[in-house]
């Protein structure tokens, strides 16, 4: 086991697993010593290493969980429950799928680029972040051959403004030839980021949704959300949904 900080407040914990059948956009419930409610966090990668498998979590230090996270140290034995929703649908992606991300919600989005890039995908990465020094994962995409593209909101790296702004002026770029259509997308962010990739993207694609969850695992309730068919729960139903699903 690892567990240091990528930036200031974001950390990336790698884990001897058993296990490595993680589907990308699946996620763990993890068992903070101190708290009650475990605390879910995205597959970030899964990957046999020689004679080891390898989780990857990465997570930003929001509250009293995720701060004790920080201090586990190697030699710890996590309780976990895993995997857990059902994880993106690689079958639809096209052949340039593109995959948005903002803060966090980048993470889940690192798994479906490899695999997707296994498969022989040409994909497009879209990652948003607040400021230079909150970026993170940026080379690791690229070693994977995605072509990336970094927004800050303050203009300290890359495009200056939001994801969206990098996927509008795309858009508009392929637009102004006759037969290029919108891509198939994979999204995972904050709120406002998901509302604004269905106002400029549409429906065609899906969004992995982090709703406060309580079991975990489909009994409480407490995670439920409304949906065009009704309420489903983020946790077994989901977490990622197709864009037309959601009422966001
Ligand atoms: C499916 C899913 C995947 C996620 N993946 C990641 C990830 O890869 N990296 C990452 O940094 N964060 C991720 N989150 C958010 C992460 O679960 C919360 O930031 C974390 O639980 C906060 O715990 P805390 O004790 O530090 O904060 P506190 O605010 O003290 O937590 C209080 C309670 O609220 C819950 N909570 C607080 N914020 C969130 C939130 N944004 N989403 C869900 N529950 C929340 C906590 O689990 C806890 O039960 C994910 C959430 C979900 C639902
Ligand atoms: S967290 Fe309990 S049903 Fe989803």
């Amino acid at each position: 086991m690892s567990n240091g900080p990528l930036t200031g407040q974001v950390w990336r914990m790698r884990l001897d697993m058993e296990r490595v059948d993680f589907r990308p956009g699946q996620f763990v419930e993890i068992q903070v010593p101190s708290f009650f409610l475990r605390r879910p966090i995205s597959v970030c990668d899964a990957e046999r290493l020689g004679n080891t498998s390898v989780l990857t979590l990465i997570y930003k230090v929001v509250g009293g969980g995720t701060k004790e996270m920080t201090s586990l140290l190697p030699g710890t034995q996590l309780d976990m429950l895993a995997p857990l929703g059902n994880g993106y649908d690689l079958r639809i992606a096209g052949d340039r799928p593109l995959l948005i991300g903002g803060g966090v919600g980048i993470p889940p989005l690192y798994l479906l680029a490899r695999q997707l890039r296994a498969q022989g995908k040409e994909v497009q990465v879209v990652l948003g972040f607040n400021t230079a020094s909150e970026a993170f994962y940026v080379r690791e995409f690229e070693a994977l051959r995605c072509a990336v593209q970094v927004t800050t909101a303050d203009g300290s790296m890359g495009v200056k403004g939001f994801v969206t702004d990098a996927v509008a002026a795309e858009y508009m770029k392929a637009s102004s030839g006759s037969s290029v259509s919108l891509p198939y997308y994979y999204a995972c962010g904050p709120l406002p980021m998901l509302q604004s990739v269905i106002r400029t993207l549409g429906t065609n694609g899906e969004i992995s949704m982090e709703e406060r969850m309580g079991c975990g695992f489909g009994v409480c309730m407490g995670c439920s959300i409304q949906t065009a068919s009704g309420p489903r729960r983020v946790c077994t139903d989901g977490p990622v949904f197709n864009a037309a699903e959601l009422q966001l």
